[in-house]
Parts: structure tokens; sequence; C-alpha cells
């Protein structure tokens, strides 16, 4: 666990980037702050590995006090992720990997044969070992910083803004892998980010800052969303709070139309499955254009993906596959509606 005991920083000038923070960041979950640009979050997380030193206040890992730790030693034992990944541009992919376990005396070969592995690990093909980070999209480059800094398996991760720099659909992909990778190897992270949406997306728990360094809530993304503390938090976890909300609730249990249905046609729109049974598109009207599918859902994804299909889908529906990809239902929004419905009912208890 990483504690923050009533930690403050003041620079020099007298800009209090953290007020009097206190907060702890539980072993093996993934805590996020998040809040607007310059409400202290990069600061805070630079103090736990000691790039930044606490004006007042302490911070410590299971127990021990960070400041009475020799700084490179401590360095080593957390793992440290920015923005645009801060590859050393003349060094290979696999060298950039090694980098700490050769510090720590592993020696090259070994180090290196660990970095190929590492690179599986965070979806990255083995013949990029020998790339230059030039050589690589923005997208390869955060992989590369997230395999180097889980190279010398320290217990403890801080990512300050990871995947800010990558584009939507490649950041979607990172967020996955990343909380895929975290299932398996449960580090204690401490996870920076301005995008409230990030926050609730891979946040165990979430810390809201505001302005001045001050820490505005803690909580699970559910408790914020249901219950912002101030005007503060509401406004910035957003007025569709209660769309993000459906991130939470999963399709398990989801009525669904027979596929046949739409195969046969409503409204003048069919559904078009391959040999297999599986959706191709839509057709509207008799025309030959097929309209691809934006996209299919199982029982085990959430609700806020079932109503975006829906919404967007030319017949009104989201279209349910097993997991051979075959589909086997249709959800529609009274169906979406009543499901929620059910599973508000349920949580009030
Ligand atoms: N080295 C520094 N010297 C003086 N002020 C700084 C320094 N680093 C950050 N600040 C100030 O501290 C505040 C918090 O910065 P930072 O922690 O980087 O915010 P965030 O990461 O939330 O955007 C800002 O007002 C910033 O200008
Ligand atoms: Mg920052």
């Amino acid at each position: 666990m990483i504690t923050f005991d009533a930690v403050t920083k003041a620079f020099p000038g007298g800009t209090v980037a953290v007020d009097n923070l206190s907060i702890e960041l539980p072993t093996g979950q993934i805590t996020v702050f998040v809040g607007p640009s310059g409400c202290g979050k990069t600061t805070s997380l630079r103090m736990i590995n000691r790039l930044i030193e606490p004006t007042s206040g302490t911070i410590s890992i299971d127990g021990e006090d960070v400041t009475k730790q020799d700084a490179a030693v401590l360095r080593r034992k957390i793992g440290y992720v920015i923005q645009h990944a801060g590859l050393f541009p003349h060094r290979t992919v696999q060298d950039n990997i090694a980098t700490v376990p050769l510090l720590n005396g592993v020696n090259k070969k070994q180090a290196r044969e660990n970095a190929v592995e590492l690179l599986g690990r965070v979806g990255l093909d083995a013949s990029m070992a020998t790339r230059y980070p030039a050589q690589l999209s923005g997208g390869q480059q955060q992989r590369v910083g997230v395999a180097r800094a889980l190279a010398a398996d320290p217990p403890v991760m801080l990512m300050d803004e990871p995947f800010s720099a990558v584009d939507p659909i490649v950041r979607d992909g990172l967020q996955k892998e990343f909380l895929r990778l975290q299932a398996e190897v449960g580090k204690t992270i401490a996870f920076v980010t301005h995008d409230i949406d990030e926050a609730i997306k891979l946040g165990d728990t979430v810390a809201v800052f505001r302005e001045g360094g001050h820490l505005a809530q803690v909580g699970t993304p559910q408790e914020l969303l249901d219950d912002p503390a101030d005007d503060f938090v509401a406004d910035f976890v957003g007025r569709d709070r209660g769309f993000r909300g459906l991130s939470f609730v999963t399709a398990e249990g989801l009525e669904v139309e027979p596929v046949q249905t739409y195969v046969d046609g409503v409204r003048g729109v069919r559904l078009l499955l391959d040999d297999a049974g599986r959706p191709r598109g839509w057709t509207v009207n008799g025309s030959d254009d097929v309209r691809a599918i934006t996209g299919t859902f199982t029982k085990q994804d959430s609700l806020r993906l079932v109503t975006d299909l829906a919404i967007s889908s030319p017949a009104g529906v989201a279209v349910r596959v097993d997991g051979d990809g075959v589909a086997d239902g249709a959800a529609t929004h009274a169906s979406i509606a009543d499901h929620l419905a059910d599973a508000r009912r349920e949580s009030a208890g």
C-alpha cells in the first residue's frame, strides 16, 4: 500500500501544487488520479519515486517512508511510464526494456531474452526487439514503455498520462491490454489522467483532484458517478454520467429477441449473416449496399456498449453473438431500458 499522509508541495515562488493530501493506494490495485490540468496530479505521482520531494507530510510504501530510502534503489522498485513513452532513442527496443534489469545486475543475454518475452505480453511481435523507437508507431512505443516499466517486475508502477498522446482507437486497445495485463501481474498502480472516461474505465479507485492540489473526492468509479461529493465533481464527471454509469451493468440476463426477426427484415432493414451465422452487415430497403456492422456484443459486455450499438444500428437493435461470433439475439431499446431498471432495483436492494 502507498500512503500519503498530509502531504503538501509548495514550489519555490509559492505555487502550492499539492495541498495536504492524505490518501491510500491499495496494494495490487489501480488508483487513478484525475482532474483538470495543473491540479497537482503529476507532482503527487513524482513524489512517490522522489523525483520531487514533499515540503511537508510523508509518503510511505508498505509503511516505509520513501524519503528515508536511497532514491536510486527506490526507483528500481518502481516502474515509471510517461506520455510519449520516454524511450531512449539510440537504444533498440530490447535494450530499452532491459535498462533496469541490467542495472540490477542481470546479464545482457538473459535481460534481452526477458525483454523479448515481455514484448509478447504487451501485445507486440518479437520482431520489434531490434528496432529503434523511431521505427515504431506511437501506440507501439507506449507498449514498449509499459514493457520497460514491467521489466524489473517492480511491485509499484507509476503511470503519468501513458495513453494520452495516441488516437482514440489505439488508446482503447492500449487500455484493454493494460487491464488484461494488470489482471495477470496485480501491481500497485498510481495512474494519472485528465480524462474522466479513462479514469472510470481503469480505476479500482478514482481520486478526483481540483485546482490548488486539493483532493475533491475518492471512491470507486460507481460511487463518483452515483454520488458526487459536490458541484465540482458532478461537473467534472460530466452531464452524461448516467450514460457512463451503463459501463457498470453487464448484458448478462438482458432479454433479446430472436435474431431471425431481423434477418427476415424489420422496417426495410435486414441483417445479413455469413454461412456460419456470423453478422456481416445490414441492408436497407433492398439496396445492394451492405452497411458494415459497427459491432456486436456478448453477455459479458457492458450495457453502455449495447446501448451505443442499438442507437447506431440502422435497425435500432444491437446484435448479440456467442463465443464463436454467431448471432444469437437482438437487443432493442425497450429491452435495454427494462434491463437497466431491473439492475437499478437490484442495486437499491
Ligand atoms: N517545477 C515546478 N516549479 C514551479 N511550479 C511547478 C513545477 N512543477 C509544477 N508546478 C506547478 O504546480 C502545479 C501542479 O502541476 P502538476 O502537478 O504538473 O499538475 P497536473 O499534472 O495535474 O497537470 C501547476 O500550477 C504547475 O504550474
Ligand atoms: Mg501532469
